[in-house]
């Protein structure tokens, strides 16, 4: 057996404040977290859990403990073109990412971002994302490769887009078969997940969205993952294409594509009907706050979100959004709040970038709470990490230094990364 235990400061948000109120907060100013192969054994106050592991080696690390970030939407292949200039979506894909993405048919090119785009994850306190790859299917072998050597919990797959731009164009055929091979060559190895994953509406005929519903409905273990009125002229060039679909949702909907293993980026522009149709469902939303203020794409509405009972977790979208650091998407989540008329509350935010997030990708048992059972990835938060951070900090209650975390902070403030219990980044 190898119990290890960390004392430290310790936090968690499990269940989502918004419905169970402070009791979801877990937090043990000196609180011990015990970890075995891998797994957490017992999550609480130093001095009650001390006695029952007194033969434990116990490591004391200066910071705050939490769970490690769950990053619910991210493109690795869009790495190297993070803050490209200029456009909306539709043009910043034309301009700037379809050329970034084929480049990924050289899978050295694809080796190189992968381990590049999985180091910055757990620099930023990243342990676990639904990531999207290219249309290459050699692009998702080199990210769970990548991954593989890590341990990391990373799920992804295969674009589908047989519309796409010639460069980057699969088939209905191809697109298929590459699909069930990866399914069938990564099934089960390390922490890895795979994920259906057509681009959008726009990229595919209705074939391929259709043979993507096929593939969803015959590989239970699955994600479905795609993009969902994000832009205005997107929508308004899905409802071109499809004028019997009642919205853009429906689109997906009519392929069987709306599930509770289907999560959709962005779903800024959505009505209640919609978003009613999401819940009932049980699929998910990916927030996604860097990337829609970048490409001004609009104000998700997490407050109408909620009103419906759909699960939101947070997303980066690298490379439309700016940053890896999730502290630093709910910084700008907040603000987008505040745009809407609504404050998000930190530990709110810290469960959406959490457990939040773990449950929108149907691993919520797994990860995300630091609960008993659940796999120990872990970050230690430095509130101290600058110099404005300490003086804002300083004296302040848990509340306002995990607020000036997520206002303040970035990958400065992830002192260390714990992927499994294993230290996999250490700031130096
Ligand atoms: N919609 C279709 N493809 C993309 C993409 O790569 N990024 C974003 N933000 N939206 C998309
Ligand atoms: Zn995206």
């Amino acid at each position: 057996m190898s119990f290890t235990a960390f004392r430290a400061e310790l936090l968690s948000v499990p269940e989502d404040p918004a419905r169970a109120g402070d009791t979801a907060i877990r937090h043990h100013a000196d609180g011990l977290l015990v970890v075995e192969n891998g797994l957490v054994v017992a999550f609480g106050a130093h001095a009650d859990l001390a006695p029952r592991f007194a033969d434990v080696p116990v490591e004391t690390l200066p910071g705050l403990i939490v769970p490690g970030f769950v990053d619910t939407h991210i493109h690795y292949p869009q790495t190297d073109r993070i803050a490209a200039y200029g456009e909306q979506l539709l043009e910043w894909l034309d301009r700037h990412i379809f050329p970034a993405e084929a480049e990924f048919a050289d899978r050295g090119h694809a080796d190189t971002v992968a381990a590049f785009f999985l180091d910055e994850l757990l620099h930023n306190g990243t342990t676990s994302a639904l990531v999207f790859a290219t249309v290459h299917a050699q692009s998702v072998d080199a990210l769970f490769e990548a991954a593989l050597a890590r341990n990391m919990r990373i799920v992804s797959g295969k674009v589908l887009m047989d519309r796409g731009p010639e460069t980057l164009r699969d088939s209905v055929g191809s697109g298929r078969a590459d699909s069930e091979a990866l399914i069938a060559r990564w099934r089960g190895r390390g922490r890895l997940g795979y994920a259906v994953t057509p681009r959008f509406a726009l990229t595919s005929s209705d074939e391929q969205l259709a043979s993507a519903g096929a593939l969803v409905a015959a590989h239970p273990e699955v994600l479905m993952h795609t993009h969902l009125a994000e832009n205005h002229d997107e929508i308004a060039a899905v409802a071109a294409r499809f004028p019997q679909a009642r919205d853009y949702l429906d689109v997906y909907d009519r392929f069987g594509l709306v599930g509770p293993r289907s999560v959709f980026a962005h779903c800024i522009h959505m009505d209640d009907h919609a978003l009613a149709r999401m819940s009932q469902a049980g699929a998910a939303i990916a927030f996604c706050p860097t990337s829609n203020l970048f490409l001004g794409s609009g104000l998700f509405d997490l407050a109408r979100a909620d009103a419906r009972g759909v699960k939101v977790g947070i997303g980066t979208d690298i490379g439309a959004g700016t940053s890896f650091s999730l502290l630093a998407t709910l910084g700008e989540a907040y603000k987008v709040g505040q745009l809407r008329g609504a404050s998000l509350d930190p530990f709110r935010a810290l469960h959406l970038a959490t457990a939040g997030g773990a449950r929108a990708l149907g691993l919520g048992e797994r990860i995300g709470g630091l609960q008993p059972g659940q796999e120990a990835d872990f970050v230690l938060l430095d509130s101290a990490a600058t110099p404005l951070l300490a003086r804002r900090t300083a004296g302040t209650t848990l509340r306002d230094r995990l607020f000036a975390l997520q206002i303040l902070g970035d990958d400065r403030a992830i002192a260390r990364t714990y992927v499994a219990g294993r230290c996999a980044w250490s700031r130096p």
